[in-house]
């Protein structure tokens, strides 16, 4: 039976799709049977952020509509062969579909696979329902912004109605210059705020947020975030990255200074 887990913040924008997209593909790395889906029905997002757009046949409301069997909706990574995204469909009425219905799809992967990761749209409403009713683990993506934090302590509260075994705090978009210098709330205080267990803390990465392919193309530090993150999942170890080790030192305070006024 896979792991199913959805990947929720509330808030838009603060890294849920780059966060399932690479964890997906560490896991993936790591021997395991992956498959992402974009639950984000109407905005799909994953296909592009995963490359595969131009692969899509199938989506989402076909496997529900039963236009098709859900493995035919599935598009395979162009690199690593345990990786499949199921993508969302750009154009649909959304109304139409209930968390009820993404569940039955899901759980006809369930044997097929070791993890399902479920990128959820941003909001509370149906679509949030539509992400999380299938779901047994969550995992809630924040930023280091009293915005991002007040959406996830909304989101863990929801999350209460729903059967979700287990919760887990991701850290994304954290600058080790800013943490040095004292102006950026610091990972303690949001993990403190939300009462989590923290599974990851990942570096802003100008690399992630450059390249026209999201979360496909990274700095060796957001890398090694991921990797980190992925182990920590598995396997339940709690190896967090450290955001300002390249600013530490002498050369880091150079670094952390020239980074300041540019
Ligand atoms: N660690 C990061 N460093 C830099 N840019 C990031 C990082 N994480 C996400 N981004 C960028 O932020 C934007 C929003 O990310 P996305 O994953 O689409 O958020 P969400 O799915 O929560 O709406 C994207 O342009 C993405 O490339
Ligand atoms: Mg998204």
């Amino acid at each position: 039976m896979a792991r199913k887990i959805v990947l929720t913040s509330g808030k838009g924008g603060v890294g849920k799709t780059t966060v399932c997209a690479n964890l997906g593909m560490q896991l993936a790395k790591l021997g395991f049977r992956v498959v992402l889906i974009d639950v984000d029905i109407g905005l799909n997002n994953l296909d592009v952020v995963m490359g595969v757009e131009d692969r899509v046949i199938f989506d989402i409301t076909d496997a529900i509509m039963g236009r098709c069997r859900p493995k035919q909706a599935l598009v395979q990574d162009k690199n690593i062969s345990s990786l499949y995204v199921m993508p969302s469909s750009a154009a649909y009425n959304r109304t139409n579909i209930m968390g009820e219905h993404i569940k039955n799809v899901i759980e006809q992967l369930d044997s097929s696979f070791d993890y399902i990761l479920i990128d959820c749209p941003a909001g509370v409403e149906a679509g949030f329902h539509r992400a999380v009713f299938p779901a047994n683990e969550a995992i809630i993506v924040v930023t280091p912004h009293l915005s991002s934090i007040r959406d996830a302590d909304k989101v863990i509260g929801l999350l209460g109605d729903y059967n979700i075994e287990y919760k887990g705090l991701v850290v994304n978009r954290v600058r080790g210059d800013l943490l040095l210098n004292g102006e950026m709330m610091t990972v303690e205080n949001i993990v403190r705020a939300l009462n989590l267990p923290l599974l990851g803390v990942i570096p802003e990465d100008d690399a992630i947020g450059l390249s026209n392919q999201g979360g496909r193309v990274q700095s060796i530090e957001s890398a090694r975030a991921f990797t980190l993150l992925s182990e920590n999942i598995h396997n339940g170890s709690k190896k967090i990255f450290d955001c300002t080790f390249k600013y530490r030192g002498i050369l880091g305070y150079i670094k952390r200074n020239i980074k300041k006024h540019v």
